[in-house]
């Protein structure tokens, strides 16, 4: 498996934690920034640059942290193909995967524990999409 995270400054916190959780899992992880939480990033930068990587590599998924989630949401579903699901409860990431089939997982750090966060992650990452046609045909209608 393969995804790519990012984070704006008020993200860059759980964004570390996520990574430092993953280490030894059988998960290729690419940090796509902010590298740092003292300097003011735009998180619709860092949305671009992840999305821009889950689109261009098929089968990855992306996991993008702001202070609440939610810019990162919007600004993920803007990029045509991601579809972007934020997240502060482990059945929205199981049915964000299950039902709509989301590439990205978005979450706040101001909002969202580390240790639930952390739980998140894994829930969204586990789950697969449904294959069922009713689903399918839904998301399929996304992009058109
Ligand atoms: C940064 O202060 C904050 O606005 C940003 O991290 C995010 O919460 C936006 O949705």
């Amino acid at each position: 498996m393969e995804i790519y995270i990012g984070s704006d400054h008020a993200g860059y916190k759980l964004k570390q934690a996520v990574k430092k959780h993953l280490e030894g899992k059988e998960i290729k992880v690419t940090d796509l920034g902010s590298f740092e939480s003292e300097e003011s990033v735009d998180y619709p930068i860092i949305a671009r640059e992840v999305c821009e990587k889950v689109l261009e590599y098929p089968n990855t998924m992306g996991i993008m942290i702001c202070g609440t989630g939610q810019g990162s949401a919007m600004a993920c579903n803007r990029h045509k193909g991601i579809r972007a699901a934020l997240c502060n409860t482990t059945y929205l990431a199981e049915m964000a995967r299950k039902h709509n089939y989301a590439n990205v997982l978005c979450m706040g750090e101001r909002t969202t524990e580390e240790p639930l966060a952390l739980e998140i992650v894994d829930k969204f990452l586990e789950t697969k999409p449904d294959t069922e046609e009713r689903h399918k045909k839904r998301v399929d209608m996304f992009d058109k």
